[in-house]
């Protein structure tokens, strides 16, 4: 028997397309980009979260010189919700970023690094309700997933233990 995963996404072409919360959401994202440190990559990122509470929680990539030590934007924003706010659920994650490197704002699109998926997995599991995720390119090439578990197909999880 063959098996088939799939889902739907929707691709906006400008921000004045998504709805309010949204664009307020990237607004903070982008904002967030400009707090990463990220002096050895210069891939600067950053993610918003908007909670059930209306707060909106940062996080940015923070590297180390020692480079596993260092954590991406996803999860330093999870992290800040679940210490700060244990009890909201995450509604969504905006997603942006800026590479220094780079010699105009690219059009490419950046999805969260599988640990990310797995962080976000764990988030999702643990307040039972999806976590809407916008990833939003600097040129403003705009993706918006329903689930953030979709990207994590046949994933590993607190129901395997
Ligand atoms: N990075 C993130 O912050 N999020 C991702 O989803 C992918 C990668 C960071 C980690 C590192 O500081 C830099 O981007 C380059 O990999």
């Amino acid at each position: 028997m063959k098996c088939n995963v799939s889902f739907e996404y929707e691709l906006f072409g400008n921000v004045q397309e998504l709805e309010g919360s949204l664009q307020k959401l990237l607004t903070a994202a982008k904002e967030a980009v400009g707090l990463s440190y990220a002096p050895y990559s210069k891939f600067h990122v950053g993610a918003a979260l908007l909670l059930s509470n209306g707060e909106i929680v940062k996080g940015s990539n923070q590297e180390n010189a020692s480079s596993p030590a260092g954590i991406c934007a996803e999860r330093v924003a999870l992290s800040a919700s679940s210490s700060v706010f244990p009890q909201e659920k995450i509604i969504a994650i905006a997603i942006t970023y800026h590479n220094e490197s780079a010699e105009e704002e690219a059009d490419n699109i950046v999805s969260p690094c599988g640990i990310c998926r797995q962080s976000l997995l764990e988030a999702t599991d643990r307040q039972q309700s999806p976590i809407r995720v916008l990833l939003a390119s600097p040129s403003g090439k705009l993706i918006l997933l329903e689930n953030a578990a979709h990207l994590l197909p046949l994933a590993f999880s607190a129901s395997d233990l």
